[in-house]
């Protein structure tokens, strides 16, 4: 059992993250911007206010946690802009108070920077919407700036191209940095079997100081 402090878990994959960490017994406390949003109906479940742009928030609720899971997104192009790398950076911030005992950092991350067959990267095709491309990239400057981060213990996780509430299979593929194709083309996974894949990280590192994507 794991002591998981969890941004974003009113959203789409926040709220799976959530499930999936309480269906396996983690002690879980959801930080929030507007605690009416989340009902603490399960014993292993806090609801705390907190804000991920601010490292002294990150620190409060990250000091004696086992892991901070941030799956925190900014709606629209511009929002993404004004949340995804400020809060890498918050985040990493807020934690580095904290030490040598700091927790470990899972991150949802984006698909765009993940490399196709071609050789080219996702946000490379043609004819992306600018919103679109502006999410990507603002995922793409929150990766970079990780990979500059040695002393605190993150992961990044890319879902594949198109992630969307569906079934909880279990079953799914890893990969560095190479987008996960199905032998149709398509590149997918459910919110669901996201969520499984995150918490088999967070229970079993492997990819520490890395980003990995999941898909089928
Ligand atoms: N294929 C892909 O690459 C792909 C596809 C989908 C999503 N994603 C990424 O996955 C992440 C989550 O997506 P989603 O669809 O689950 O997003 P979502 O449903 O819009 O949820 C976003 C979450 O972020 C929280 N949040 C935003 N700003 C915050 C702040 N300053 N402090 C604390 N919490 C904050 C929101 O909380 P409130 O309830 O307070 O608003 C909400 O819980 C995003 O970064 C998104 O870009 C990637």
């Amino acid at each position: 059992m794991s002591k998981i402090a969890l941004f974003g878990a009113t959203g789409t994959i926040g709220r799976r993250v959530l499930d999936e960490a309480l269906r396996r017994g983690h002690q879980v406390t959801a930080v929030v911007r507007d605690p009416a949003k989340l009902t603490a109906d399960d014993p292993n479940l806090t609801v705390v206010e907190g804000d991920v742009l601010d490292p002294e928030s990150v620190a409060e609720v990250a000091k004696g946690q086992d892991v901070v899971v941030s799956a925190v997104g900014g709606g629209d192009g511009p929002g993404h802009i004004a949340t995804i790398r400020p809060a890498a950076e918050s985040l990493v911030a807020g934690l580095r108070y904290l030490g040598p005992d700091a927790p470990r950092l899972i991150t949802v991350g984006g698909a765009g920077s993940l490399r196709k067959p071609d050789g080219t990267q996702v946000w490379d095709a043609e004819g992306l919407p600018v919103p679109l491309l502006q999410i990507m990239h603002a995922h793409g400057d929150a990766l970079d700036f990780y990979r500059t981060v040695t002393d605190i213990r993150w992961t990044n996780l890319s879902p594949a191209a198109t992630i969307e509430p569906g079934e909880r299979t279990g079953t799914y593929r890893t990969a560095l940095d190479d987008l996960i194709t199905a032998p149709d083309g398509t590149s997918r996974i459910t919110a669901e079997d996201y969520a499984i894949a995150l918490l088999d990280e967070l229970e079993s590192p492997q990819h520490i100081h890395e980003r990995f994507t999941v898909g089928y």
